[in-house]
């Protein structure tokens, strides 16, 4: 059957290999939020902003159908290419009919600004008593990575903060927009998980938060970039010079009640 489609945003055009280099350890630390989804075989599940299916990989690994979904043509096709099914679909538009056993959402779910639309298209997908378990960016992620982006494009005279790409929710807020579509609640709640990244913030900048540069002139953006790394230096990376990102994750699992 036809999937709907999305035309290729700027600001989802991920390249894989990039991702690899800076963006291994989403996968790598996930085993909390994949052990929580618990896949069976046979279930179908569909992976919601699946990347480059590093996830989508290991739920197939337990015998379920996993059908993978991104904004990014690129991370689909990483992910089609380990053999796995995989679409370009807009996470508000999901245009699925009670089809999936559960829903599964890793580190994507914060990219998604509309979080009505989000929750009332995995309901529509969900079976009656279907499970919905995810992981992603809560309130205060990377809240000194944005506070040092806010403070280097002030000082440039730009509006620092006009680029945000993120929706960090608390618990309270995301609970109530689950139950009110319909979701019996289980657990939900943040958890606290300084990440060690693979090398300094630099690449991160790179790979994620570009969008808050391009309020700036193409010719200022790599100093700007530079400038942001020198005033994190301080604050996120440690003596034996490991940067750390302070993540913190919303994780929670929640029951379509009917
Ligand atoms: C996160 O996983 O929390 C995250 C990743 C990239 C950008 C912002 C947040």
């Amino acid at each position: 059957m036809d999937r709907p489609t999305l035309r290729q945003d700027p600001a989802q055009a991920w390249d894989p290999k990039v991702y690899a280099t800076n963006a291994r350890f989403v996968a790598d630390l996930a085993g909390a939020v994949v052990d929580l989804l618990a896949p069976q075989p046979g279930e179908r599940i569909l992976d919601l902003g699946c990347g480059d299916g590093a996830l989508t990989k290991k739920i197939a690994e337990a015998g379920a159908e996993v059908l993978g979904v991104d904004a990014s043509e690129n991370l689909v096709r990483a992910t089609q290419d380990l053999g796995l099914s995989a679409q370009v679909v807009n996470g508000h538009h999901l245009e699925f009919s009670q089809e999936f056993d559960a829903v599964f959402s890793n580190a994507a779910l914060h990219w998604m600004q509309d979080p009505e639309a989000v929750i009332a298209g995995v309901r529509r997908a969900l079976k009656s008593g279907g499970r919905f378990v995810a992981e992603f960016g809560g309130a205060g992620n990377v809240a000194k990575l944005v506070a040092a982006i806010n403070e280097e494009l002030t000082q440039r005279g730009q509006p620092g903060l006009k680029g945000h790409p993120w929706y960090f929710p608390t618990p309270d807020a995301y609970r109530a927009l689950l139950e009110g579509h319909g979701f019996r609640v289980e657990q939900i709640g943040l958890i606290d998980r300084p990440t060690k990244l693979p090398g300094d913030i630099g690449g991160w900048l790179d790979t994620f938060a570009d969008s808050f540069l391009r309020v700036l002139e193409p010719g200022d953006r790599a100093a700007a970039r530079d400038g942001i790394v020198e005033r994190l230096r301080d604050r996120i990376c440690d003596e034996d010079g490991v940067w750390w990102a302070d993540y913190v994750r919303l994780r929670f699992k929640a029951f379509l009640e009917y």
